[in-house]
């Protein structure tokens, strides 16, 4: 045992106390924030718009059996690694590795799954700017009498307006990066403990007035008949890749997450709690969104602009419509924000582990070089959109290398490491499933099922599948 925090100290660059390290103060706020991250514009902006475009019911059926098939094995061994390893992901599995008598170049997952979260920081901030940018417009009463035309434009002159792409992003950052520096308990649980709960609230007010349209029932049928004539093998992978990003996997969130959670709490338990959480407010703000596109006579299948382009028609016309607008991009910013906060902690927890610098010093470190890379994202939406490499601009680029390439192969690498690397005695007592014919499914589950699921969705997205 004193091998291992030798070891483990070792390999984390320095020994946790000497950096600090937090902890969650209860299983509640470990729930809290796991849901914080998996919950965000991936939820409320993407799963409406690919249900949408995908045809409704059949799509969130084969979504659900992915997210138990991929998404809830893949969450469970993150925090497990985490929680095992108690440092930043590369100090985390490299702990793990070596107790394990593995390969030391495993650690190199943790590296690149913290790459990955840097990275998609750096868009996702500007992005969850435009929620920002929005909720202000709808409770002044912008929207009022848009047509699909107008509303597009608006949206167009958001975007081509760098200056105040960089305002709203600068801000985002700031926030994301405010609280973080402050730490686990100061920090993240503080503004977590009211964020999450009006996120909720604000969730369910706008579910409630969605009942009042004479829409829901058409809204639920659109969400729960299954019509499978409408699924395409297309749809299976995008509800796939879906799954991973919803559930903020293969980017270090859910490990440093783990990482932080006290000893005793059950992972399979928690983490199922997680997955139900961030399934349900996906299913709700599906049920929050299209009772208003229906009620309005408009597109569904719109795409990503359901919500910045379509939505904004619906606030517009109907009554109540600066009140409930307004609302909805605050909910839609207070997602994204936790979201953000979840990609940061990655990057600092590694930077103060790794290179033993202070907090606030990683923070700062990290804080510039976002910044500086937010900048490639805002300007490829105006000054630089002309500007590609292979046919994309730096956004598109981004968003395809982090989404379809590092996080397929960084959740793959990481099954491949707990079922193949790691004994199954070690696992089973460090994820607490007691039922042995319980764990013996979910064994087989980790090493062949989600392997081959991940692995079928990462040729598609390079192509061999056509
Ligand atoms: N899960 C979040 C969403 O649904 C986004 C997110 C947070 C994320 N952390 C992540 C996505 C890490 C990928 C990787 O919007």
């Amino acid at each position: 045992m004193s091998q291992d925090s030798i070891a483990a100290a070792n390999v984390a660059g320095a020994s946790s106390s000497a950096t600090g390290r937090g902890l969650w103060s209860s299983r509640w706020m470990f729930f809290l924030a796991a849901t914080g991250s998996a919950v965000g514009l991936g939820n409320i902006w993407k799963f409406p718009y690919i249900t949408g475009e995908n045809g409704g019911g059949a799509f969130v059926l084969v979504y659900l059996a992915c997210i138990l098939v991929i998404g809830i094995p893949l969450l469970m061994t993150e925090v497990m690694i985490g929680r095992r390893g108690r440092a930043n992901p590369e100090g985390a599995i490299a702990t793990l590795a070596k107790r394990a008598g593995a390969s030391r170049h495993w650690r190199k997952l943790g590296t690149m799954a913290v790459l990955t979260g840097f990275l998609i920081l750096s868009f996702y901030s500007v992005v969850a700017g435009w929620a920002l940018a929005y909720a202000p417009a709808a409770a002044m009463g912008s929207f009022a009498g848009l047509d699909g035309e107008s509303s597009g434009a608006l949206f167009g002159a958001m975007l081509g307006d760098p200056w105040k792409l960089i305002g709203y992003g600068t801000l985002v950052l700031l926030l994301t990066l405010g609280i973080v520096g402050l730490g686990v308990r100061e920090g993240l649980e503080r503004s977590l403990r009211f964020m999450m709960p009006g996120l909720f609230v604000l969730l369910l007010v706008l579910v409630g007035y969605a009942t009042t349209t004479g829409h829901f029932g058409e809204a639920v049928h659109f969400l729960f008949a299954a019509d499978f004539s409408k699924l395409s093998a297309q749809s299976v992978l995008v509800a796939l890749g879906h799954a991973f990003f919803t559930l903020s996997l293969a980017s270090g969130a859910m490990m440093v997450y783990g990482s932080y959670l006290p000893a005793g709490t059950s992972i399979a338990r928690t983490s199922l709690m997680v997955a139900l959480a961030d399934t349900g407010v996906a299913l709700l703000a599906g049920l929050a969104i299209f009772p208003l596109v229906f009620a309005n006579g408009l597109e569904p299948g719109a795409g990503p602009g359901l919500i910045f382009v379509t939505l904004p028609i619906a606030f517009g016309q109907m009554p109540f419509g600066q009140l409930v607008g307004g609302l909805f991009f605050i909910m839609l910013a207070i997602a994204a924000l936790t979201s953000a906060i979840s990609l940061s902690e990655p990057t600092i927890a590694w930077l103060s582990e790794k290179f033993a610098i202070g907090r606030l010093k990683a923070v700062l470190l990290s804080g510039i070089t976002l910044w500086l890379l937010s900048l490639g994202t805002v300007l490829s939406f105006n000054l630089w959109s002309e500007f590609t490499l292979f046919g994309k601009t730096f956004f598109d680029s981004l968003d395809y290398l982090t989404t379809n390439l590092m996080m397929p192969l960084g959740g793959l690498g990481t099954v491949l490491f707990t079922g193949w690397a790691l004994s199954r005695t070690t696992v089973q007592e460090a994820l607490g499933i007691n039922h042995p014919q319980l764990f013996k499914l979910w064994w087989l589950v980790l090493r062949w099922l989600t392997p081959l699921g991940i692995l079928v969705v990462f040729l598609h997205t390079l192509g061999l599948f056509g």
